[in-house]
């Protein structure tokens, strides 16, 4: 547990109250007294997963009146003055972040990640055919999506020894006719990241970065498309981030394309062709201010490899837990392990739980453990649960 700020209706908060944190006046009406717990986990969770605390409590600052708007930025319409400026702001910074060039639009998208399993092939599948490299469920089911658009080749997958690995990506039997070849970056489920991006052989890259998206620098020209789901690094659940090329963006997607699903509806309309998910984009755009503000992303990519190092040390050193995937390509945010016993595990896990580490049970198709150190995951967070894993270990 550590401390924090979590807000509470006072009279409804049954938790011990360590301070009250202010009044919030509206308009001259009393709306209620706050009270501060101080009582917060430590998440491990893949996904909706851990925010910067600094975000929480500026989100929660201004929960009742956005910047003297007299609303909150729940309750303004999508094209009111102040919200433009919300959105305009955020892309801005997403755009400094991660050096976007002027010829890459930036899209912020629902539907979630999944939906540009087939958003990607009818936008940009001209000649039907897109070659798929598979290194875990989601390239898998995007793969898998894309073959009711096409023909989706399948060029390379790990898939023989439990997607532990990254197969050899320097020399692929890419289609000539192929209209893209499409990785997973980083795969949530295994813990595996590229270490180096495919030869593609001329062909555009497209990459789903949906579980490091922020987490370290990026060049974008290297891509045709990038995207991701945001609730792992970015912010809350609900919003799809895609960059793409503008010559990409095409007037002729495949026949029968919906409206909502051609890229080029969102491009035209700068992501606001109809109500977009304006508070999740709001908590992005205080997220990327965050990261800004810290030095950007390669200040970012130091503190997630300082964070992991701790972690696979440990596991390199433990009897007892073992992490699961070849070494090379270990993952900075996603870290599953095992101690080869299944009562074992479920007793950590119960253990660290109610030692306040939460959310460390793995995928379901993976069992053991995993740990999610995403951007907002402080290095003590980790530091603590490898103590806590140590002391498991001593006693067990
Ligand atoms: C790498 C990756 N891609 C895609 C998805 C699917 O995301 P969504 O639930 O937003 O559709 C996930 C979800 O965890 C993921 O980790």
């Amino acid at each position: 547990m550590h401390s924090i700020l979590s807000l509470f209706l006072k009279d409804d908060f049954s938790g011990d109250i360590v301070s009250t944190c202010k009044k919030i006046d509206s308009s001259g009406f009393k709306v209620a007294e706050m009270a501060v717990d101080m009582s917060r986990v430590y998440n491990f969770s893949a996904g909706p997963a851990v925010l910067p605390e600094e975000v929480l409590k500026q989100a929660a600052d201004e929960m009742f009146d956005y910047q003297g708007s007299g609303q909150s930025v729940m309750e303004m319409s999508h094209r009111s003055k102040v919200y433009d400026g919300i959105i305009k702001t955020a892309e801005a910074d997403f755009r400094k972040l991660l050096s976007i060039p002027d010829n890459y639009k930036v899209l912020f998208l629902q539907g979630g990640a999944s939906t540009q399993f087939a958003m990607i092939p009818m936008n940009l599948m001209k000649n039907r055919v897109a070659d798929y490299i598979v290194t875990g469920q989601w390239a898998k089911k995007a793969y898998q999506e894309a073959s009711k658009y096409g023909k989706a080749n399948k060029i390379a997958s790990s898939e023989d020894r439990t997607f532990s690995y990254i197969p050899d990506v320097s020399d692929l039997p890419v289609s000539e006719d192929a209209d893209y070849v499409y990785i997973c970056q980083n795969n949530t489920i295994y813990g595996t990241k590229y270490k180096e991006l495919p030869n593609t052989k001329g062909k555009i890259l497209v990459s789903d970065v949906s579980s490091m998206f922020l987490s370290e620098p990026m060049d974008v020209t290297k891509y045709g498309l990038v995207y991701g789901g945001v609730q792992k690094n970015v912010g809350p659940a609900g919003v799809t981030i895609v960059i793409i090329r503008e010559d990409l963006i095409t007037d002729t997607p495949l026949p029968g394309t919906p409206t909502m699903l051609t890229y080029k509806t969102h491009a035209d309309a700068d992501s606001l062709y109809n109500t977009p998910p304006c508070y999740n984009i709001y908590i992005c755009g205080l997220v990327f201010k965050w990261l800004l503000n810290m030095g950007g992303l390669e200040v970012m990519k130091k503190k997630n490899e300082e964070k992991a190092k701790i972690l696979y040390d440990f596991l390199d050193s433990s009897d007892m837990f073992k992490g699961t995937v070849v070494p090379e390509y270990r993952s900075l945010m996603n870290v599953p392990f095992v101690t080869g016993d299944d009562e074992l595990n479920a007793r950590f896990i119960k253990e660290a739980e109610e030692k306040g580490f939460v959310n460390l049970k793995g995928h379901r198709s993976v069992g053991g453990m995993r740990a999610s150190i995403y951007n907002a995951m402080p290095k003590e967070g980790v530091e603590k649960l490898v103590q806590f894993m140590s002391d498991f270990e001593k006693n067990n």
